[in-house]
């Protein structure tokens, strides 16, 4: 296959990927041989796992990443009903474009004023902690004989921003 091509089929794999690879298209003149090298070395690094995260009490203080997220990308993958397929069971009532969720969950309004930071990433991360039994998946742990959770961290921490916005019921 063409350098070109292979570079036209890895761009294809995901958005967030394609932003990585836009910057290095810049350096496609370089030797084809180590761009290549350079592609594969960035494709990698883009497989997500589990993130290393220490629970303190009933939360987890620090953000997997690093960095604050992003709270509308975080409202975005709720809209997308992808893997954070949260309106299966929870709505936001006061936004139009999440009203609609499902109910065996309570409603999202006002968990950013209910519960801290912390306590939401772990709700997220890994309900299991918060309460046992319950139908919530643990969005960031390895599931059995897997590294790869449903939501990346970074995922998580724009899902953390966005509920952190939701002050009101
Ligand atoms: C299959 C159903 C289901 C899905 C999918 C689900 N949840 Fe939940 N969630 C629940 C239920 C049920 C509870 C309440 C459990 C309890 O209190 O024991 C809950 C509790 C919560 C809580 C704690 C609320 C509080 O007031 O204490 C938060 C925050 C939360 N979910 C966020 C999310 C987010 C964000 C997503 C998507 C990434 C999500 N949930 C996906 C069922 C679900």
């Amino acid at each position: 296959m063409p350098a070109g091509r292979r570079f036209a089929t890895l761009q294809a794999r995901g958005g967030r990927l394609a932003a990585t690879l836009a910057s290095l298209k810049t350096g496609l003149t370089m030797k084809p041989t180590l761009t290549l090298a350079l592609l594969i070395a960035v494709a990698g690094s883009a497989v997500a796992q589990v993130v290393p995260y220490k629970v303190v009490g009933d939360g987890i203080p620090q953000s997997l990443t690093g960095k604050p997220g992003n709270a509308a990308n975080g409202r975005a993958l709720l809209v997308k009903r992808d893997a954070a397929n949260c309106l299966q069971c929870h709505a936001v009532k006061k936004d139009r474009d999440l009203a609609a969720g499902g109910d065996r969950g309570p409603a999202l309004d006002g968990v950013g004023a209910a519960l801290t930071p912390a306590q939401l990433r772990l709700s997220v991360v890994d309900f299991s902690r918060v309460a046992q039994g319950g139908p919530m998946p643990s969005f960031h742990k390895a599931p059995a004989g897997g590294d790869k959770p449903i939501l990346t961290a970074s995922e998580i921490e724009d899902i953390v921003a966005y509920l952190s916005t939701l002050k009101s019921r």
